[in-house]
């Protein structure tokens, strides 16, 4: 823990109220924490429309919005909406940041619509489809900012997952992967241009800091961080923007077709 005379590492996340941060959790990591240090390397302007894509419960939208001024879509699957619409208006700030529920795969905003898309600690969950960049690319504006951060690998695991990781490992946890995993990932899709793909120095402390917080009772989740140590387990970061000279496909939803009749068989 900080001593009284360091400063934060998270001056922001610092002033808001560890109940509230704690109440409006979703699971993984702490979103204020993943949401402040993805801004650091993001240009977020007053006035911009962004997109909070996989928003949990919403913290890191009322975050966005309260530090930086942009106006939210805070778009989610599992979570109820009108929960987030709750902490929203007891926020203050329910005429700028709009709570959704819809699946990040099927989105059905106008093309062009969001001037920046952050994704905190979910975008693993539906991103790392070859196809992906394509479809959330429509969704931003020309240069548009797209920035991801959340738990992940230092590097690829390359063999099968190491013995003091497999008592919590799950096959789910196939979708993590590195910074330069993403940085490949995005640069082949042909349409981001990557600024930067990074790993949290220390990641794996603020995992266990953030685990002892809100789930100390998660022994198996703690002892595999702890002895890991950062070897394999981290927060991973990558900020793109849009390329401004290349348009993505538009999304196939049919195909015309016109039955013709003809013999089935030869004889
Ligand atoms: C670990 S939680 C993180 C939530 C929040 N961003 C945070 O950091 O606390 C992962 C989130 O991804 C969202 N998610 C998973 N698949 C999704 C999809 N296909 N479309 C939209 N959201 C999705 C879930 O609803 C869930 O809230």
């Amino acid at each position: 823990m900080p001593n009284a005379e360091e400063p934060p590492r998270f001056p922001r996340s610092s002033a808001y109220h560890p109940d509230w941060i704690l109440t409006g959790a979703s699971g993984g990591a702490n979103a204020l924490w993943l949401t402040e240090w993805l801004a650091e390397a993001m240009e977020l302007r007053a006035g911009m429309r962004v997109l909070d894509l996989g928003s949990g419960r919403g913290t890191s939208s009322v975050f966005l919005h309260r530090e930086f001024g942009v106006q939210v879509w805070s778009v989610d699957l599992w979570f109820d909406p009108g929960e987030r619409l709750a902490r929203f208006r007891d926020a203050g700030v329910e005429d700028a940041v709009f709570p959704l529920r819809a699946d990040a795969r099927s989105l059905a905003f106008a093309p062009g619509f969001f001037d920046a898309v952050v994704s905190v600690d979910s975008f693993v969950y539906f991103g790392t489809d070859d196809l992906y960049a394509n479809t959330l690319a429509r969704f931003l504006v020309p240069a548009g900012a797209l920035g991801i951060a959340g738990a992940g690998l230092v590097d690829e695991l390359d063999g099968p997952v190491p013995e003091h990781l497999r008592s919590w490992w799950e096959p789910s946890l196939a979708c993590l992967h590195s910074a330069a995993w993403w940085r490949r990932h995005w640069e082949r899709s042909g349409l981001l241009d990557v600024e930067r793909a990074d790993t949290m120095p220390d990641g794996w402390q603020r995992w266990l800091e953030w685990q002892r917080a809100v789930s100390p009772d998660n022994h198996v989740e703690i002892d595999a961080v702890t002895a890991d140590r950062g070897r394999n387990l981290g927060y991973v970061r990558a900020v793109a923007r849009r390329r401004a000279d290349v348009e993505p496909d538009e999304p196939i939803t049919s195909l015309p077709t016109e039955y013709v009749s003809r013999p089935l068989l030869r004889g």
